[in-house]
């Protein structure tokens, strides 16, 4: 048979192959067969030679065209039976794809992690309580007289049982005073409950950080000095700190604790009511009715104590003008955190 011949028998049989929709990896088969080192157009090119002289660049133009038809083909049928595979499958590989987009801690989590920080470098330990508490603990022991107006509906959320959400953190002093004898140096982070009216400042679910240091010869210089050195590492060097008389029945004397508002640099806005000052927390010396409460001697030991509003100290430090961004959870302002 003519080498001719071969080209045109070869090229008729490999249709055929093709004509029975072979598989992918019957496909690879062919493709080896026909394209491969040892496969049939490989012989061909190497019997040119045997061509008569006038007809080999004919010759070699055939197999060359056979071989790009047959390579054509088979990418063909592979891409057809991609095009199938996509088809039938249930995922459309061509929609553009899902982001996953990453969480990141809620503000009020770092500012409390930030806090928690600090205090440990400056030496205290970390305690929680419930945020479901006895009257007694959450007001009583902490002197509270019966009449208090904070007891009041307006202010507290009063649960079944006679039980409170509690209004500050200050309950889990007393816990941690009936547990433990002094020293006792620790900060008490968690969330508080108030039946407030909410503005820009002012939530009715909220954060505070408690702190207590118990043992004998505590000073109200040694209270000061360190809410003021937590400022200074917090809020950085510039920050101005005022301490105002204030009362609670926890302790005494007390003072309240402003921060220089950053928002509006000391100018006045609505988040610091146009005073230029912004109330970070309270503070004073324990009561000595506290310590009758918790069975301490009040003749050998003296102690201070702070509450601070987290969510002041984080709308500081962020220049957020509104404390109900904190809770409304949208993605757009958790984002930037
Ligand atoms: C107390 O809650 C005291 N237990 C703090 C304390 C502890 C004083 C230990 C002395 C010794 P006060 O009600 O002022 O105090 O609240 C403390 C801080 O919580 C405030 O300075 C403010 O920063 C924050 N705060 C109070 N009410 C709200 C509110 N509705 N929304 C957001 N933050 C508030």
């Amino acid at each position: 048979m003519s080498l001719f011949k071969k080209v045109d028998e070869l090229r008729s049989e490999f249709k055929q192959a093709l004509a029975s929709s072979p598989a992918l990896s019957d496909l690879e088969r062919i493709r080896q067969d026909y394209l491969g080192r040892k496969g049939v157009i490989n012989d061909l090119f190497k019997k040119i030679r045997e061509v008569e002289a006038e007809r080999r660049g004919e010759f070699g133009e055939l197999i060359n065209q056979l071989k790009l038809d047959v390579h054509d083909r088979i990418e063909k049928v592979i891409e057809t039976h991609r095009a199938e595979k996509i088809a039938k499958s249930s995922v459309d590989v061509t929609l553009p794809g899902v982001i996953y987009q990453r969480g990141s801690l809620h503000p009020i989590e770092q500012t409390m992690r930030d806090m928690k920080k600090l205090f440990h470098r400056l030496g205290f330990s970390v305690a929680e309580g419930p945020e479901i508490e006895t009257q007694w603990r959450n007001f009583d022991a902490l002197n509270f007289p019966p009449e208090h107006p904070a007891r009041d509906m307006q202010d507290t959320f009063f649960v079944q049982n006679g039980s409170v959400l509690r209004t500050h953190t200050s309950p889990v002093q007393i816990r941690l005073m009936l547990e433990e004898q002094p020293p006792i140096r620790s900060i008490m982070p968690g969330r508080v409950y108030r039946n407030e009216a909410i503005d820009a400042g002012h939530y009715c679910l909220f954060h505070q950080i408690e702190g207590l240091y118990v043992d004998e010869n505590v000073t109200l210089g040694e209270l000061k000095a360190t809410l003021e050195l937590f400022c200074r590492e917090y809020f950085g060097e510039d920050v101005k700190l005022r301490f105002r008389p204030s009362f609670f029945p926890f302790t005494e004397p007390s003072n309240e604790v402003d921060v220089s508002c950053f928002l509006c640099s000391g100018k006045g806005c609505r988040v610091c009511k146009q005073t230029g000052w912004l109330e970070i927390g309270g503070c004073g010396m324990v009561d000595p009715n506290v310590f009758d409460a918790v069975s301490y001697d009040s003749e050998k030991y003296t102690g201070y104590a702070f509450g601070m509003g987290v969510e002041r100290i984080a709308m500081l430090k962020y220049g957020i003008h509104d404390i109900r961004q904190f809770f409304e959870n949208d993605v757009r302002f958790l984002k930037q955190f």
